[in-house]
């Protein structure tokens, strides 16, 4: 599990807390033994609040511009395309830059007292970490262009039913239920669980084809440790030990 620790703030992203972030996801992405990452904020108010309104306040064009390139580079592209699973555990606030964190991981769980929005325009500012790309992917175009304008948050029941969040509990049962879904992810092959998730993001990314990124994904687990040892474990009427190879 990976925590953002700034709760005095909210646990608002500034650059230190991005590289930061970046170097533990990392570690995380390599490390053979980690096969999905929960994702949550310190504190009981906060997922993270957002980008750190205080750090860029004074910027000019081009140094707003570079904000939001380095964003996208190590951290909010970064978590989209890691190799494994990444559960974002939403435990409060998730606003601006933090919905858009929550939205670069690929499975959102959250308290039911947490609150979701792009409140960016009423800074002057727009969605600048992926929000005006992700937002319209999973609640749709329609619902995206009003959440944006109005600035508004919206309650986690409001997200569940728009699709922006997976499942919603209670506050105390936020990490137990990310564990659970964790759980049922490592028993599955990380191989083919990147190389699905491969197909699937391909599938956003304008002029690739998806339908051709899975044909290829598709023929290349052939060549897996993973698929030998999952097909010979039903074959053989045991529980499969995958290895990621
Ligand atoms: N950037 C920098 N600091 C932030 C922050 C952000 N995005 N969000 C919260 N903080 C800081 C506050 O400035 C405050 O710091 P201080 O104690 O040093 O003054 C601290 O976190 C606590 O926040 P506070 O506003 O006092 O809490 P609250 O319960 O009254 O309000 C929010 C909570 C989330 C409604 C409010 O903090 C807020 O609107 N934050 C900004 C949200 C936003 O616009 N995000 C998009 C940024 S692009």
């Amino acid at each position: 599990m990976v925590t953002i620790n700034r709760p005095d703030q909210l646990n608002a992203l500034n650059r230190q807390t991005i590289e930061e972030l970046n170097k533990a996801l990392s570690l995380a992405d390599v490390n053979p033994d980690i096969r999905v990452i929960i994702l949550t904020g310190a504190g009981a108010k906060a997922f993270v609040a957002g980008a750190d309104i205080k750090e860029f306040a004074a910027f000019s064009v081009e140094e707003g511009k570079m904000l939001s390139r380095t964003g996208h580079t190590l951290l909010f592209d970064f978590v989209e395309n890691m190799n494994k699973p990444v559960i974002a555990a939403v435990n409060g606030f998730a606003l601006g830059g933090g919905l858009e964190l929550a939205m670069s991981c690929h499975i959102r769980v959250a308290s039911d007292n947490a609150r979701m929005g792009l409140p960016e325009v009423s800074l002057g500012v727009i969605p600048g970490y992926g929000g005006t790309q992700r937002l319209a992917h999973l609640v749709g175009k329609g619902k995206a262009l009003e959440m944006i304008a109005t600035a508004e948050m919206i309650k986690a029941d409001d997200a569940l039913s728009c699709g922006l969040v997976n499942h919603v509990v209670p506050p105390e049962q936020l990490i137990e239920k990310a564990r659970e879904i964790a759980l049922k992810i490592a028993k599955n092959s990380p191989y083919a669980i990147a190389s699905a998730y491969r197909s699937v993001l391909s599938g956003y990314k304008p002029g690739v084809s998806g339908f051709e990124t899975e044909i290829t994904e598709f023929g290349k687990c052939f060549g897996s440790g993973d698929f030998q040892e999952g097909t010979s474990a039903f074959i053989e009427k045991r529980k499969p030990v995958f290895t990621g190879q």
